[in-house]
């Protein structure tokens, strides 16, 4: 990893996940120009924030030939599911992130599922069901709860708990009659897991994997994990119930193989490959995986990484991770807590204007999604999850009284957070 200072580094994105990016490779020495597309109000002090719109690859693509991008870091799914990486790829750009092709790890249930099958890997038993005839069949194999996925992304929203048989029909009917925007090709019928929810995260070029600290994310609108499923209302970092004996059988029951198969399928991973766990008494099952940083899982990972992101994401890039030291970690806690607009995730007012955003420092931290710079200049609302309050600290008690003070200094017409991010590892309950 000897190339010269003054690399140019583009983010692409413009949620609270590139901003955690930028704001770590800021802080590499091995980058002169770092661009987000489009990045945010709060990347803008950072880096340079270029115009584009996340749906027109080739002006992605452009902007990285002009600027000569010896790196394109590619956030959220829908551009690498449109082949975004592809196409950098063409012109030899170096690119953290996959293929489409691989990237249908994510963006296609049934072929994540056939993977984990013919690889051995535990997870949820399923059945995909491509018609209406098809339902009953497919319920009689499972009891209540049942848990039906649609196929495609489906931006956090493709996944139905139903209580009963009716409840499960009607899910299935809906996601089959294209309730997700487009004809639903397929849709999962699996088994209901009880556990804890864990994301393990790790990068890899395909060969060698280099694993993150885990994260806990809260998917529920509510305090108590009630409410509609959202992006993520907050997160935290590492993970006390996963040991680094636990985390080394999972790289090597689910990660290994995955990735093998996924070479041997003509698809080989390239950047992150992030396994959604359920912990259960029968041990680690996956539930779902993704080909990239997660969503608030980025913004409590980074912050507790000690080495240079850019070295690692560079050699991802490149294929060369086994040439680099492995990374190292604070051994701090890391909670962060979203900020929302009231509403969300259903519809929300934006334009509010936002004030008490602070200063960061080496304990607390602000990371920007759903903001936009107003008329006058100043910040306001612009989306559904608004800001990532976190804090930092030697236990998640401290950590969490961090990431609350900073989140409710920010104050917006109808903003709410959920209360207890976190707090399963501090208040007996
Ligand atoms: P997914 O998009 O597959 O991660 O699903 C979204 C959420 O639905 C997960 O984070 C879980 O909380 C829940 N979920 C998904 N699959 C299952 C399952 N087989 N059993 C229990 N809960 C599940
Ligand atoms: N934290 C969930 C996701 O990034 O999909």
């Amino acid at each position: 990893m000897n190339r010269a200072v003054g690399n140019t580094v583009i983010v692409v994105g413009s949620g609270a996940r590139e901003h955690a990016l930028a704001w770590k490779l800021a802080r590499s020495r091995n980058i002169s120009n770092l661009i987000c597309a489009p990045g945010n109000p709060g990347t803008a002090p950072i880096a340079e924030n270029v115009e584009c719109q996340l749906d027109d690859l080739q002006s992605i693509v452009s902007i990285a030939i002009d600027r000569r991008a010896d790196l394109v870091v590619i956030g959220p799914e829908a551009p690498l599911a449109a082949g975004l990486a592809d196409r950098l790829d063409d012109h030899d750009i170096p690119v953290c992130g996959p293929t489409a092709s691989a990237a249908r790890i994510e963006s296609s249930k049934s072929w994540a599922k056939e993977l984990m099958a013919s690889s051995g890997v535990p997870t949820a038993h399923s059945t995909i069901v491509r018609n209406r005839t098809d339902i009953d069949r497919a319920l009689a194999q499972f009891h209540s709860p049942y848990v039906v996925k649609a196929d495609g992304l489906a931006a956090g929203k493709g996944v139905i708990i139903a209580e009963n048989a009716a409840a499960a029909t009607s899910a299935i009917e809906s996601f089959l009659s294209g309730s997700m925007g487009g004809p639903a090709e397929s849709v999962l019928v699996e088994q209901y897991l009880e556990g804890q929810e864990v994301s393990l995260l790790a990068l890899t070029d395909g060969r060698t994997i280099v694993p993150l600290l885990p994260a806990c994310d809260y998917k529920r609108a509510f305090d108590g994990d009630v409410g509609p499923n959202t992006g993520g209302m907050g997160a935290y970092a590492p993970v006390p119930l996963l040991s680094k004996s636990a985390i080394d059988s999972i790289i090597a029951t689910v990660f290994e193989p995955v990735i093998k198969s996924m070479v041997a399928a003509g698809s080989p991973m390239r950047g992150v490959l992030y396994a959604g766990l359920m912990i259960t008494s029968d041990g680690p099952m996956v539930l779902e995986f993704n080909a990239r940083f997660g969503d608030p899982e980025t913004q409590v990972v980074l912050p507790l990484l000690k080495s240079d992101l850019f070295d690692l994401l560079l050699a991802t890039a490149t294929g060369t991770l086994d040439q680099i030291p492995v990374p190292s970690w604070s051994t701090d806690c890391a909670v962060g807590v979203v900020v929302a607009s009231g509403g969300y995730p259903g519809s929300y007012r934006r334009g509010l204007p936002i004030s008490g955003l602070g200063d960061d420092s080496s304990t607390s931290l602000l990371f920007h999604a759903g903001t936009a710079t107003g008329n006058d200049g100043s910040i306001v609302t612009g989306g559904g999850r608004v800001l990532t309050a976190v804090g930092l600290g030697e236990s998640f008690e401290i950590a969490a009284e961090r990431a609350y003070t900073r989140a409710t200094a920010v104050s917006f017409e109808s903003a709410f957070m959920r209360n207890d991010i976190a707090s399963r590892e501090f208040s007996a309950s």
